[in-house]
């Protein structure tokens, strides 16, 4: 079978031929390869082509592809089943290592996705403080629950723009979407207010100091509960994720992707109090058949014993110099293009930046916006047929997850 034989038979019974939508490839205009297995830095297609591979599950997987402890982990717990629909030992251990590491959470939930975490934080918030308002940012992705779909206009704070068809308006009648870095006005309505600490879904668009620092001040002010969403910042960049980077304490917090090493899973964390509010201790109803899986808290167990702080120096340095060797190589190539970092997370603007001011930095999803899409798919192919898999879309962060030295031997690679 080829990428082609497989993508042409895919599309007949998956529409447009993919699980989620960026992996169609649309965006760049190509066609998708189909993986039949990863190996540490590598993923390998159908084909038995090698792609250097900069997507890692965005953002799933911290260790490297198949790690063997994470794999080896997984397959002892899927010989004792693979789920049970009673608790076990491992979610409570899960839960434990979540609380002591992030900033503020002190009681977890389980869940099987980052949406099904923001959407339960949503509703939690809501339910917690009786109001029923959400401001979100626009460019910040929170996963495909009806209520944070809105992305909105950016620069002037919009109500109720659903963002996708299918979203009645009154789902996002209550979602303001606001822009990023700036702290919106708050009032008696709002409940939460929700945000990326680092936004990664516009690029990687770190904060501007100050804007965390203001939402916190602001929520305190107007009783509203502040949610980071930690879904790609979680255990990335570092332990104690965004919140522990920038000194902050959210209300509530949700994560997913590394925590469950490339599982499906979701968690979201508060205070005693807070998650008390939710079932069976409190009102909020929150339930799921698979949470709290024993292979994927097998999988995240494993995954989050890796995480030492020298892992992290480690993953930093690894992502530092890879910035720098892509920064080469894409020049070499001829492309304009600005490397933007934030500790353990790498991010692409393509294009000149505006003004010609090489420390323009894009601050917002209207500046993120302006990044060249055209020149994003042309590298995109370019790489892709040297054996280097960047996320067919030009929004998407460079995830870099292993420390193996075959991976900066790689980077010696040429447009
Ligand atoms: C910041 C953030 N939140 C939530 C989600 C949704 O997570 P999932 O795709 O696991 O539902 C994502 C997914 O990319 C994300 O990047």
């Amino acid at each position: 079978m080829t990428n082609a034989d497989l993508f042409e038979a895919a599309q007949r019974v998956i529409p447009g031929g993919v699980n989620s939508p960026v992996r169609a490839f649309g965006s760049v205009g190509s066609a998708p390869y189909f993986v039949a297995r990863a190996e540490g830095p590598y993923v390998f297609d159908v084909e038995g082509r090698r792609y250097l591979d900069f997507v890692q599950s965005y953002g799933a997987i911290i260790l490297g592809h198949a790690h063997p402890a994470v794999t080896e982990a997984v397959a002892a717990a899927a010989a004792d089943g693979t789920s049970y629909g009673a608790p076990t030992q491992r979610e409570v251990r899960l839960a434990e290592l979540i609380a002591e590491a992030a900033p503020g959470v002190e009681q977890v939930r389980l869940v099987s996705s980052g949406t099904e975490a923001t959407m339960t934080a949503v509703r939690l918030a809501r339910g917690h403080t009786g109001r029923p308002r959400i401001v979100k940012f626009a460019g910040c992705y929170h996963g495909h629950a009806d209520a944070l779909l809105a992305a909105g206009g950016s620069g002037v704070a919009t109500l109720g723009l659903s963002g996708s068809d299918g979203v009645p308006p009154n789902a996002v009648a209550d979602t303001v979407v606001a822009p990023y870095n700036e702290v919106p006005e708050l009032d008696d309505q709002v409940a939460a207010v929700i945000v990326e600490p680092v936004a990664a879904n516009m690029g990687v668009v770190p904060p501007v100091p100050g804007f965390l620092q203001g939402l916190r001040a602001a929520c305190d002010e107007a009783g509203a509960l502040l949610i980071f969403d930690e879904v790609i910042t979680g255990f990335r960049l570092g332990r104690g994720g965004a919140a522990e980077r920038f000194g902050m304490t959210p209300d509530i917090a949700c994560f997913g992707k590394v925590i469950g090493g490339g599982l499906p899973i979701g968690a979201l964390g508060a205070r005693t109090e807070i998650m008390q509010t939710l079932a069976p201790t409190g009102p909020v109803y929150q339930a799921g058949t698979l949470s709290g899986n024993p292979l994927a808290t097998a999988a995240g167990l494993a995954v989050l014993e890796q995480l030492t702080p020298e892992f992290y120096i480690d993953l930093e340095a690894t992502v530092t110099a890879t910035a720098a060797q892509l920064d080469t190589m894409l020049a070499e190539a001829g492309y304009e293009a600005t490397m933007i970092q934030e500790g353990t997370l790498l991010g692409l603007y393509m294009g000149q930046p505006p003004g010609d001011d090489a420390t323009w930095r894009p601050k917002n999803y209207d500046d993120a916006r302006t990044t060249d899409e055209q020149a994003y798919a042309r590298l995109h192919a370019q790489a892709l047929a040297k054996g280097m898999a960047f996320a067919p879309g030009a929004y998407e962060a460079i995830f870099v997850s292993t420390t193996r030295k075959e991976y900066m031997e790689e980077l010696s690679l040429r447009l």
